[in-house]
C-alpha cells in the first residue's frame, strides 16, 4: 500500500510502517536496477557503492526519474570501517532495517571483452560448465589475488555486512528480508569433489567453520596451482566456490533466524559488466528475482 507521499507502507500490529532497504554494489548493473525497482514501489532505499563518485552519480540519475526516496551512502564490503559507518547512518536515520540485498560481487577472473566476443559463444553454452570452460580456456585468467578478492567479496563481504546489520534487521516490525545474490555457478552439482558437495548440502552438519575450512583448502590449491589436480571446477573456480559457500551460509542464516525471510537468488545470465555484456537478459529482468524476494509476503519462504 502507498502513503500520500508515495512511500510504501506495510500494516503491522494495527499500525502502518515505512520500509527501509539497503542494496550493496548498486552503482550499476543488477544492483542499480534493484534499487530502482524497490524505490518505484515506495521503499526508502539506501543505494550503496564503494566509490563515492559512481554512487552519487547513480543516485542523481534516479532522483531525475523522480525517485527522491533513494539515499546514497558509501559502502565497501571489504572494509569493516565502511560497514560500521553505514550501520551507524542507518541506526541514526531510520532506527532499523527491513530489507538487505547483498548484491555486490566480482567474478574473480579477467578476460578481454573483445576476445570473448570473437568466440561468438551461444548463450546456452555459457550455462554448461564443461562446454564453456573448453571454449574460454586460455582467454579467461584467474590469479590467486583475483580469487582471494572474489571470495573475500562474494562470501566474506556478505557475512561482514549481514553480521553488522543483524541488530538493525532484528528491529524490523515486518520480519526482515535478506536477499543474497548468488549464481547458478554455485550449484552443488557443479562441484566435482563429492565430500565438499556433501558437506555443503547437509543442513544438519553445515557450519560456518566448515565453510571456512573448504575455502581455505580451495585458496591453498589455487596458490599451489593445484585446482585441476585436486578436482575443483575449472569454470570460474573462485566465483563458483564463493557462490556455493554463499548458498550454504544463506541456509545457516535462515535456520538461525526463523523470524526473517532469508533467501538467495540466481538472477539469470544478465547483460552487465560482470558478464562482459554477453548476458542475454536485461538488468530489468535480472533484478526481478532480488526484488521479488525483498518484497516477499510474510507467508513467503
Ligand atoms: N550478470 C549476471 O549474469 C549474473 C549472474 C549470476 C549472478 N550475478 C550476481 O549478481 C550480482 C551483481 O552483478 P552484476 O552482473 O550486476 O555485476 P556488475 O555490473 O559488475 O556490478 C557489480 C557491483 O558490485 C560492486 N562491487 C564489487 N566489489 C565491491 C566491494 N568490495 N564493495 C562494494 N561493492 C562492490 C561493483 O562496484 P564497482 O563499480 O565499484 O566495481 C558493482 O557495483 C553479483 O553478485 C553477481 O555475482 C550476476
Amino acid at each position: 500500500m502507498g502513503s500520500a507521499d508515495g512511500r510504501d507502507l506495510a500494516y503491522r500490529g494495527c499500525v502502518w510502517v515505512y520500509r527501509y532497504a539497503v542494496v550493496t554494489g548498486a552503482n550499476k548493473g543488477i544492483g542499480l536496477e534493484t534499487v530502482r525497482q524497490l524505490a518505484s514501489q515506495g521503499i526508502t532505499v539506501v543505494l550503496t557503492a564503494r566509490d563515492e563518485k559512481r554512487g552519487t552519480e547513480a543516485t542523481r540519475k534516479l532522483h531525475q526519474f523522480g525517485l527522491s526516496n533513494v539515499v546514497f551512502h558509501q559502502l565497501d564490503v571489504l572494509d569493516s570501517l565502511s560497514i560500521q559507518s553505514l550501520a551507524k547512518f542507518i541506526q541514526d536515520t531510520f532506527g532499523r532495517l527491513d530489507i538487505l540485498v547483498n548484491n555486490a560481487g566480482t567474478s574473480g577472473a579477467e578476460a578481454d571483452e573483445k576476445d570473448i566476443e570473437a568466440l561468438n559463444i551461444d548463450p546456452a553454452d555459457w550455462q554448461l560448465s564443461g562446454k564453456a570452460r573448453n571454449l574460454v580456456q586460455g582467454i579467461i585468467t584467474h590469479t590467486y589475488e583475483q580469487g582471494e578478492a572474489c571470495i573475500n567479496t562474494n562470501y566474506y563481504g556478505v557475512k561482514r555486512v549481514t553480521e553488522s546489520f543483524l541488530p538493525l534487521l532484528q528491529l524490523s516490525p515486518t520480519g526482515a528480508r535478506i536477499v543474497n545474490v548468488s549464481s547458478c555457478r554455485g550449484e552443488l552439482k557443479r562441484i566435482p569433489i563429492q565430500h565438499i558437495r556433501n558437506e555443503l548440502q547437509d543442513i544438519k552438519t553445515l557450519s560456518e567453520e566448515g565453510i571456512d575450512a573448504t575455502l581455505k583448502k580451495f585458496l591453498h590449491d589455487l596458490k599451489d596451482n593445484a585446482l585441476e589436480a585436486n578436482e575443483w571446477t575449472m569454470m570460474l573456480p573462485s566465483y563458483s566456490i564463493s557462490k556455493a559457500s554463499l548458498n550454504a551460509y544463506t541456509r545457516i542464516l535462515a535456520k538461525k533466524y526463523p523470524n526473517m525471510l532469508i533467501n538467495c537468488v540466481h538472477p539469470g545470465f544478465v547483460n552487465t559488466d560482470l558478464t562482459l555484456h554477453n548476458g542475454i537478459l536485461t538488468v530489468e529482468e535480472g533484478a526481478k528475482g532480488s526484488v521479488m524476494l525483498a518484497l516477499l509476503p510474510d507467508t513467503g519462504p
